[in-house]
């Protein structure tokens, strides 16, 4: 079943002056593009800084509204939904930000930023949230002692631990990271992919994971869309990307992957 689906989907920005240039031009960040996500699939987006992920991501998740085009959530379109209307369409979709702790309220401890969306979603027994919090807590990996602590208390890993325990607190059925790890070292971020995989068969949950790497991608999703100037001009299940990549954006990309066994070079 289609969980996610946009059609035809566009975005433009207002005037954009250059420090340089007299002339100001339109930023077409998305452009016409047509993607759909089934219920269990884990969707990975690549593409080069700039080319249109985030703002991609916002559309998908009723975040921001698209200049044209529609998207729809299990086939209810809710492109032109009020924000009331959106609510509890908008507990089934979360998001993971690249960093987490810029998107967290300094004054807020773990317990109330993993808390909150279960206050706004009308758990308002103390107990009980506290219990739903310790319980998501675990779900991520963090231990009883980070529940009083704030944001800036944690290390980089803990931070984002506590953006996927957010983004889960309320059980979506989706997740879409935002380049959720690109700050970690690349221990913490294997360690990272593994959680996303265990909360996955855990919870149910379908993913659509933004990045720069193809080879994360390649592991982690099942199919994968590249993005260049607004448009996927390539898509290819995960398993294939590294090998069969069509498109020239793609295979520079690839180009751009560090390859570590020395022999498997020269096929890029
Ligand atoms: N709010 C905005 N107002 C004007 N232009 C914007 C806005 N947000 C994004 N843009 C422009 O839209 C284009 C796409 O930006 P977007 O952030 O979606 O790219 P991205 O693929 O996520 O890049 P990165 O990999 O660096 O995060 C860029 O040219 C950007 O400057
Ligand atoms: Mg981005």
């Amino acid at each position: 079943m289609k969980l996610l689906e946009a059609v035809g989907l566009s975005q433009t920005y207002g005037w954009e002056m250059g420090w340089f240039t007299r002339n100001a031009k339109r930023v077409q960040a998305v452009n016409n593009l047509s993607l759909t996500l089934e219920e269990g699939e884990n969707l990975g987006l690549v593409g080069e800084s700039g080319c249109g992920k985030s703002t991609l991501a916002r559309l998908l998740l009723g975040l921001a509204k698209p200049s044209s085009g529609r998207v729809l959530y299990r086939s209810t379109d809710f492109t032109d939904w009020s924000l009331s209307e959106m609510r509890m369409i908008r507990s089934k979709m979360q998001m993971v930000f690249q960093n987490s702790l810029a998107s967290f309220n300094p004054r807020f401890t773990v317990e109330q930023i993993i808390g909150e969306p279960l206050r706004n979603y009308g758990v308002r027994n103390a107990e009980i949230r506290r219990a739903k919090v310790a319980e998501t807590l675990e779900l991520v990996g963090l231990e009883g002692r980070h529940i009083h602590r704030y944001p800036h208390e944690l290390s980089g890993g803990q931070q984002q631990r506590v953006g996927i325990a957010r983004a889960i607190a309320l059980r979506p059925e989706l997740i879409v990271c935002d380049e959720p790890f690109s700050s970690l070292d690349v221990t913490l971020r294997k360690q990272m992919m593994d959680l996303l995989q265990e909360l996955k068969l855990e919870l149910g949950l379908s993913y659509v994971f933004i990045t720069h790497d193809l080879s994360v991608v390649s592991r982690f999703c099942d199919s994968v869309a590249v993005m260049y100037h607004g448009e996927i001009v390539e898509k290819q299940s995960g398993a294939n990307i590294m090998q069969q990549a069509d498109h020239p954006y793609t295979r520079t990309l690839l180009a751009s992957v560090p390859v570590q066994d020395p022999r498997l070079r020269k096929n890029f």
